[in-house]
């Protein structure tokens, strides 16, 4: 899972002093037209708030895997553009993820450890995250394959009954400084700071712009350095409402205003008392409940939060999935690291050091992922051109399986 919000203490080098004027004032090329813009994204803004207030989580997009395999109709594509997180029920059959619960448990009981192997190479998540990462675009010269799912290992997170201490409040992944003070993920958001009409514009599925954004300027702690289109997991266990599951906001057309009073190193919050507007305590809600097998995925500048209570008797369990990092430079450098790492018991790069599972009995090895495509996502095996691929894709795969040492 992302970093915690609240249990950081708070860095020096945000955006206050001199330092944080400059930047400030650099960001604002045509202050008139930023009023202008900020004006009608607060109109636009209400509208949306209303739509939640009105229907909760029912804006949040839910469909079988079937729809998935057939390709989403128009109107739950343009629902999923819009509200940036989904639901996707029936991937892994019932029976299939209460298996991966069992062999969850003995694994805590007695270090056996394939389970995770299993999940993150399942064929019914593969194709739900290659669909997804499909939505993205870039155009034919772009040296990055959309159609080419890697994995990223994560955490599974195991939720017990009570309040939490580790409290995940209405937060954006993926950098909060760096918005602002890297060019490159500036640039993503280029048409917003425009001002005027512009930030109509914006669109959150252009992957060309994000290809050179470093959401990780301070190194920060928990912080994923690789770029992930979208962030998701799987429902190992029946999870409602108030039973400590993902809370989602609509904003994949980031909607939230210019307000960049971040600090270094954190992620960035979203404050009732300085994004007033969010209506945060009304527009996050929880998502529907899930059941064993299901997928749950949210773009990436989609603002979400974990719940701070769980009131059912019993632990719930999600897996946080592989999530459809696309082939940057960079992703194949992490990939290769992973790989290694893997390979070795330890843990994944971006997390913290230590023997990991190096010397646990029964660990699961290269030899456990057994299909192509699964082999393939953790750069075990090389990657293919996609059908028709473009000069782009090439470059990508071929970067990518040399970075890999294939
Ligand atoms: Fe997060």
């Amino acid at each position: 899972m992302p970093p915690a919000v609240a249990s950081r203490k708070p860095r020096p080098n945000g955006l206050r002093g001199r330092r944080g004027r400059r930047l400030k004032r650099s960001l604002v090329r045509d202050p008139a037209g930023l009023k202008e813009s900020w004006r009608a994204v607060l109109a636009d803004l209400e509208v949306e708030v209303q739509e939640i207030k009105r229907r909760g989580n029912e804006t949040i997009v839910s469909v079988m895997y079937e729809d998935i395999e057939r390709g989403l109709s128009e109107e739950q594509l343009k629902q999923l553009k819009k509200t940036g997180c989904i639901i996707v029920r029936g991937g892994v059959p019932k029976k299939e993820a209460a298996g991966w619960l069992e062999g969850l448990k003995q694994y805590i009981a007695a270090n056996h450890d394939k389970v995770k192997d299993a999940a993150r190479t399942h064929p019914g998540l593969l194709k739900t995250q290659a669909y997804l990462l499909s939505l993205w675009h870039s155009s034919i010269d772009t040296p990055v394959s959309v159609r080419t799912p890697v994995s990223y290992f994560d955490r599974i997170r195991i939720r017990q009954p009570g309040p939490s201490s580790f409290v995940l409040g209405p937060h954006i992944d993926g950098g909060s400084i760096e918005r602002w003070e890297d060019p490159g993920l500036r640039k993503c958001f280029e048409r917003i700071l425009e001002g005027g009409d512009s930030w109509r514009k914006h669109d959150p599925f252009d992957i060309a712009p994000r290809l050179s954004a470093n959401q990780d300027l301070y190194n920060a702690p928990n912080q994923c350095t690789i770029f992930r289109p979208w962030q998701g997991w799987t429902a190992l266990s029946r999870t409602s409402p108030g039973e400590g599951t993902l809370a989602s906001s609509r904003s994949s057309r980031p909607r939230q205003p210019v307000v960049p009073r971040e600090h270094a190193g954190m992620t960035q919050a979203l404050l009732p008392h300085l994004h007033p507007h969010l209506r945060l305590d009304e527009t996050v809600v929880p998502i529907p409940t899930v059941e064993p097998g299901d997928q749950v995925y949210w773009h990436t500048d989609v603002v979400h939060a974990v719940e701070g209570e769980h009131r059912a008797r019993a632990n719930r369990l999600s897996f946080t999935s592989p999530r459809c990092p696309s082939q940057r430079r960079s992703d194949a450098l992490y990939i290769r690291d992973q790989r290694e790492t893997f390979l070795k018991g330890l843990p994944a790069p971006d997390f913290p050091g230590g023997e990991g599972e190096s010397r646990f009995v029964g660990r699961g090895t290269s030899e456990d992922v057994t299909t192509v495509e699964g082999r393939r996502t953790l750069g075990l095996e090389p990657f293919s051109y996609p059908p028709a691929a473009s000069e782009g894709e090439r470059r990508m795969i071929d970067l990518a399986n040399n970075t890999l040492g294939f």
